[in-house]
């Protein structure tokens, strides 16, 4: 389903070029959950980035369901990313001016789904995850772990066949963490496929394989 050949992206000018992936091949296949680890700065961001296609590889093919993501036009890449890949950043990426409701939404309308399926798609990624009774308040009065359910209620109500999830338990407490890794395991075993970063090595063995990465590459990889 996705297949990355020696990627590589590279950032900054001359003397303060840095790699920030060097060299990355890897091959996914529908209905895996892989759980990808590494210390802070090792590209792991960067990885989730290429593969959701939010950035081009300096060098290297990305092929998504046989498609050359790589030689995508901005516009093929923005509709690729609508229709395929539902993204939990790290840092939530909600749009403060909107309601809990209306940022669960807006990928829908993005994807130009009608709206009466939309908000019935949106009322049951909310109640899935617990916050359908914020769903008229704005991110700004949430705590960072509602808001990071608001953010993959955001990211399972658009029904992507890819899940990308940076970091998805970083802010909540450990059975609020175990429950959404429940939520992942339970859309996995619905067919989707997900990759998600963590820093928590027990979440990480949730998943169906781990990779390992170092100063921009991928060092280990071990199915679970
Ligand atoms: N837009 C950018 N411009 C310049 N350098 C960048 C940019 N984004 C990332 N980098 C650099 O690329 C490297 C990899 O960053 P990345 O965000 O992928 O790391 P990470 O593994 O996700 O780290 P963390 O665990 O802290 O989130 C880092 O050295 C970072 O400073
Ligand atoms: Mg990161």
């Amino acid at each position: 389903m996705i297949q990355l050949s020696d990627i590589r992206i590279t950032f900054g000018k001359e003397n303060n070029r840095i790699d920030a992936l060097k060299n990355v091949s890897l091959e996914v296949r529908q209905g895996e959950f892989l759980a990808v680890m590494g210390k802070s700065g090792c590209g792991k961001s960067t990885l989730l980035n290429v593969i959701g296609g939010v950035l081009k590889p300096t060098k290297g093919s990305y092929l998504f369901e046989g498609n050359d993501v790589s030689a995508f036009s901005g516009k093929q890449m923005a509709e690729f990313r609508n229709r395929n890949i539902g993204f939990i950043v790290q840092n939530f990426a909600l749009v403060n001016e909107m309601t809990v409701r209306e940022n669960v939404m807006l990928p829908l309308a993005y994807a130009k789904i009608k709206r009466s399926e939309a908000m019935k798609r949106a009322e049951e990624a909310m109640e899935r995850l617990g916050i359908i009774q914020y769903e008229y308040k704005f991110p700004s009065k949430l705590s960072g772990g509602e808001r990071q359910r608001v953010a993959i209620a955001r990211s399972i109500a658009a029904d992507t066949s890819v899940i990308l999830a940076d970091e998805p338990t970083g802010s909540l407490d450990e059975a609020t963490g175990r429950s959404v890794i429940d939520i992942f395991k339970e859309l996995n075993g619905s067919g989707k496929t997900i990759i998600m970063v963590t820093h928590d090595r027990e979440l990480a063995e949730q998943g169906t394989r781990m990779l390992t990465m170092k100063d921009g590459e991928i060092t280990g990889a071990q199915a679970l």
